[in-house]
């Protein structure tokens, strides 16, 4: 039993599913935020979203799970950081949280081997005598092709089948986003409205640190100076705006001025788009809303961000 404003650690799916259905039976919205730990302000700002998404009362669950699906064989899985004790503290903390789902066993790869955080020896009725294990898959065909998709194949499918299954456990009345992983935030609505799930999915705001770099769990391996060289995205993207917004709608140019200045500052560019906000459709000329899009390598460390223009010149 948790103490007053501490949540609630549920570990088990059927629990989960089962203490949603309470607090939804007391009258109560449930708002999910679903995270991968190492929780930053980012992810507070996600959980103040979240708790005031409802004009009534809402219970918010937030879903600590990294989720070794969305990692190809190179990335950084292993050293994905991670500190559920430290988590837990800033959690209670917040005094918002109602209950935080920890869940161990969602995929499950068959005699092939276990997924990072199975407990060992559970067994599953997703194994089966023949050793196969998780083979159903949600993809959102286009949206996840492009930015981060291009470098990162198997990262939205893995992203969209485990939100599901999150949205299948938690059954949550409100699920929140951060707005820094634009892509991964278009992919949930597209996903939740082909197939209708009755969730509002909300988009939170970037969160950034004083000087500007965006908030994110992987900033912890950034050297002092890989960091002060990183501050060249956002700067990039603040003074891409004020051009777009001075007339400047040739993505080309803006597109060309941002490389240059993340390569002189060190960083290795994986991409710079500019991308209608909805459709993430590239576009040639700045005259719609669009979102500028980069992701960047610094030292051993790939960070994204963006930065929206609401221009219609
Ligand atoms: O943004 C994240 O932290 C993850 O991609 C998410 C949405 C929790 C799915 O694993």
């Amino acid at each position: 039993m948790a103490a007053a404003n501490e949540p609630e650690v549920i570990r088990d799916k059927a629990a989960m599913r089962a203490w949603s259905r309470r607090r939804r039976a007391e009258g109560k919205a449930v708002a999910l935020v679903p995270t991968m730990g190492f929780l930053h302000d980012g992810h507070l700002s996600l959980i103040s979203a979240a708790a005031a998404a409802s004009a009534g009362p809402v219970a918010v669950v937030v879903s600590i799970y990294v989720n070794p699906s969305q990692f190809a064989p190179t990335e950084d899985l292993a050293t994905y950081p991670s500190d559920l004790a430290g988590d837990l503290r800033k959690l209670s903390a917040t005094g918002a949280v109602t209950a935080v789902f920890c869940p161990l066993d969602l995929y499950f790869r068959g005699s092939a081997g276990r997924p990072t955080g199975a407990s060992a020896g559970a067994v599953s009725c997703l194994e089966d005598a023949g050793g196969s294990g998780h083979e159903s898959w949600i993809r959102v065909e286009r949206l996840e092709k492009g930015l981060c998709g291009s470098s990162r194949p198997v990262f939205f499918r893995g992203v969209a089948t485990v939100v599901a299954k999150l949205f299948n456990i938690v059954e949550p009345d409100i699920a929140v986003f951060g707005k820094k992983d634009y892509q991964q935030w278009r992919i949930i609505c597209r996903m939740v409205r082909d197939l209708d799930f009755a969730i509002e999915i909300i988009g939170s705001e970037i969160v950034r640190e004083a000087d500007g770099l965006a908030m994110s769990s992987r900033n912890v391996h950034l050297s002092h100076e890989e960091r002060e060289k990183a501050l060249s995205i956002s700067r990039s993207l603040v003074n891409a705006r004020t051009a777009a917004l001075n007339g400047n709608n040739h993505s080309q140019q803006i597109k060309h001025q941002i490389v240059q200045t993340l390569t002189e500052a060190g960083g290795q560019v994986d991409y710079v788009e500019i991308v209608d906000q909805e459709s993430l459709v590239r576009v040639e000329k700045i005259d719609r809303p669009v979102v500028i899009c980069v992701a960047a390598w610094f030292g051993k460390v790939r960070l994204i961000d963006n930065i929206e223009i609401q221009t219609a010149s």
